[in-house]
């Protein structure tokens, strides 16, 4: 199974994903295209020293989404790609996107869904003071993390936690769940 994952920051989950096909731990898929909507996003650099094809582009170069995605399903076109993998794509895909890959695309959120939608899912979580949060993955259609649950799981909230030491928990789940989401969609496909 071919994937493309499409990033706009760090890129850690992205990396996650990569070592774990490396290490033989994520079976029958490829990482195949970075698709990444800032040119100094640090993901760039990454994926040009493990020699992952890009895809840079600037959406202002763009006369609008439509264009851009256009050329975004090109690119998935050619690369052959099965699953498309949004792994902080910090855009809301359109109806371009959506009309070809709706089923066929996941994305990672940094909460327990429905419950903190939209940005900065952590910090909302924290300011809340909920006792346990979590990590989705679920299916992309056209609203902001409202699509079909394919995986969750929870995260503590512990006493002596800080924001940053929760955000660290909840990267370090995501960077299993995310891949195991992977190989999930894999031998259900
Ligand atoms: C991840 O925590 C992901 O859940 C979040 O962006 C981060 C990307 O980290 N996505 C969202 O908040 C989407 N609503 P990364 O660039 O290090 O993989």
């Amino acid at each position: 199974m071919r994937i493309a994952v499409f990033a706009s920051g760090r890129g850690s989950n992205l990396l996650a994903i990569h070592d774990a096909i490396l290490a033989d731990e994520l079976q029958g898929v490829s990482l195949d295209l970075l698709v990444c909507d800032r040119l100094e996003a640090p993901v760039v650099e990454e994926v040009k020293k493990r020699y992952i094809p890009d895809f840079i582009f600037r959406p202002q170069d763009f006369p609008d989404k439509k264009a851009f995605e256009t050329v975004i399903a090109e690119k998935l076109k050619t690369a052959a790609i099965d699953l498309v993998v949004l792994a902080g794509y910090m855009r809301l895909v359109g109806s371009v996107l959506l009309e070809k890959w709706e089923g066929r695309m996941i994305n990672l959120h940094p909460s327990l869904l429905p419950l903190f939608p939209g940005k900065d899912a952590i910090g909302q979580a924290w300011r809340t003071g909920v006792k346990e949060t979590g990590v989705t993955v679920h299916f992309v259609d056209a609203g902001m993390d409202t699509g079909n649950i394919f995986l969750q799981r929870k995260v503590s909230v512990d006493p002596d936690d800080t924001e940053e030491s929760l955000a660290e928990k909840i990267h370090n789940v995501e960077h299993q769940l995310l891949p195991e989401a992977i190989q999930k969609f894999q031998q259900e496909l």
